[in-house]
C-alpha cells in the first residue's frame, strides 16, 4: 500500500531503539527521510547505520543528532540540524519502574 508519504521528513524521537526505531524503520521504509534523535551516540549511531542497511527505497536519507529532547538545548540542536519535518513522532523513555502511589 502507497501511503503517500515517500519523501517527507520525520522527526522521530526516542528513535535508537523500542518503539521509536520501530517507528523510524517503518517510515523510511516507506521512503521517508528520517532523523533520529536519542541521547547515547553509540547505539544512536549504530541504529542509523542499521536503518541506511536496509532495502531502503532509493534517495531515502537517515541521519541522526545526539540530544536530549527533554530540554531547550537538545531541541535546540535538532532545529539547528534540521528547522523543518513534515512527521513528528513525539516519544522519549517513559518513566522508571515503581510502585504506583509513588
Ligand atoms: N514498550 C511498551 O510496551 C510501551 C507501552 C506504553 C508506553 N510506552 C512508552 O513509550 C515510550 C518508549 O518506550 P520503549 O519501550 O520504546 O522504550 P525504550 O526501548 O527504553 O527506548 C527509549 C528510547 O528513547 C530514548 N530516550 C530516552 N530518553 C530520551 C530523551 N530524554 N531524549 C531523547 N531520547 C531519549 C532512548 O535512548 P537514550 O536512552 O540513549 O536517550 C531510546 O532510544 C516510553 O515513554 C514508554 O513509557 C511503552
Amino acid at each position: 500500500m502507497d501511503l503517500g508519504i515517500a519523501g517527507k521528513w520525520a522527526l522521530v524521537g526516542g528513535a535508537s531503539k523500542g518503539l521509536g526505531y520501530g517507528c523510524a524503520q517503518a517510515l523510511a521504509q516507506e521512503g521517508v527521510n528520517v532523523l533520529m534523535v536519542a541521547r547515547g551516540q553509540e547505539t544512536l549511531a549504530q541504529a542509523a547505520s542499521n536503518l541506511r542497511a536496509q532495502a531502503l527505497p532509493g534517495g531515502t536519507s537517515v541521519e541522526y543528532v545526539t540530544a536530549d529532547i527533554t530540554t531547550a538545548a537538545g531541541r535546540a540542536a535538532i532545529f539547528a540540524h534540521r528547522a523543518a519535518f513534515d512527521i513528528v513522532v513525539t516519544n522519549a523513555g517513559g518513566p522508571p519502574p515503581g510502585d504506583f502511589r509513588d
